[in-house]
């Protein structure tokens, strides 16, 4: 059984839901011949190193009864350069400005030969054919399922279920926290500001909930979606963006009396990459509620493919990095 040897950079949400998947797939995993072991965990205090193998359930412990993973004063960074091992799961905050730390921590990863499974959006979004080329030429494996509509299987979808397909365009709903506002404006005849403030206190919406309601976060999802599937390459900045800010409940109420539900739609094709606000009909595959992620896949053999999951969630995310980590070394 081959081991694998893997660092967890970031111990928050995804990063401890990762630990927690491990644990309880660690037999599953040597069951199709992965013996996985994570030698590092960093977070933004410290590290905990274990070349033999970090004792997971005590890492987990350890952060949540101290707040920190461990006592190393050891950057994520340095860890990546200087201890040997196969996979780097970089679960850092996002940063869309200038891709942040976690723009680094890939970077490196892939010249010293790293595979990269990620969550971390921001980098993707601004320098998705910088990372694509560095781990072409490292000759590393890069995936990146989690970054797009969380535990929905949406690029291992198209890249590997539906492969040999031309993909003619994908449509759908990649931001929980604007569908969720959406659909409460929708039942409850309520104004935006109302229901964003109720999402703010479900912890559905942020404090500063801009980067959602604006569809930036959409955007830097729909053009990983763009680069990845499409091969184009553009960033975020290159989508054309209308975020729910301007939605009143009167445009709801006359979208319901025909018949329509308003949504964000994130859209990809060739020549177009947008993310508005647009009726669909009610009962369409694409007219999901709540917090709910859909993405329908337009293909010219399959016809249209439509898939629904969770976007966000601690352990919905880390499914998706399992998938990623299973893809790369099942044999
Ligand atoms: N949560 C979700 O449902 C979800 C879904 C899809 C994608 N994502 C993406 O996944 C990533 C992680 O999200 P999250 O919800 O887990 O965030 P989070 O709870 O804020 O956790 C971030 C972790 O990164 C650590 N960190 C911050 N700066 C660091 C640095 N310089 N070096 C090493 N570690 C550092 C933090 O340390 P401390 O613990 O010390 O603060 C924390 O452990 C983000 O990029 C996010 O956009 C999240």
């Amino acid at each position: 059984m081959e081991t694998i040897r893997a660092s967890i950079i970031g111990f928050g949400a995804v990063g401890q839901g990762v630990a927690k998947v491990l644990l309880q797939k660690a037999n599953y995993l040597k069951d199709i011949g992965i013996d996985l072991r994570v030698i590092a965990i960093v977070d933004s205090k410290g590290a905990d190193i274990d070349t033999e193998g970090i004792d997971l359930s005590a890492a987990l412990s350890r952060k949540r009864t101290d707040g920190r993973v461990g006592p190393n004063n050891i950057t994520g960074l340095e860890v990546i350069r200087t201890i040997d091992h196969d996979l780097m799961i970089e679960t850092t905050p996002t940063n869309i400005e200038t891709g942040g730390v976690g723009l680094e921590n890939m970077l490196a990863a892939f010249e010293n030969g790293r595979d990269v499974v990620t969550s971390n959006k921001g980098p993707l979004a601004l320098k998705y054919r910088e990372l694509a080329e560095a781990s072409r030429i490292s000759g590393s494996t890069f995936r990146f399922e989690a970054t797009v509509g969380g535990a929905m299987p949406i690029i291992n979808l198209i890249t590997d279920v539906l492969a040999g397909n031309n993909i003619i365009s994908i449509e759908g709903i990649l931001n929980g926290t604007c569908n969720y506002i959406l659909t409460r404006m929708m039942d409850e005849r309520a104004s935006y500001e109302q229901m964003l403030a109720e999402a703010q206190e479900l912890g559905i919406a942020e404090t500063d909930p801009t980067y959602d309601v604006e569809g930036i976060d959409a955007a830097c999802k729909l053009v990983i979606l763009a680069n990845a599937i499409f091969g184009m390459d553009a960033t975020y900045k290159d989508v054309e963006v209308t975020g729910i800010t301007k939605i009143t409940p009167e445009s709801l109420i006359l979208a319901e009396d025909g018949g329509y539900v308003i949504k964000l739609i994130c859209e990809v094709k060739k020549d177009l990459i947008r993310v508005a606000p647009k009726l669909v009909p009610n009962g369409h595959p694409l007219a999901v509620g709540g917090t709910l992620n859909v993405a329908s896949v337009q293909t010219d053999l399959a016809g249209t493919v439509t898939i629904t999951g969770r976007g966000a969630g601690s352990i919905e995310t880390a499914s998706a990095i399992l998938s990623d980590i299973i893809s790369i070394y099942r044999k």
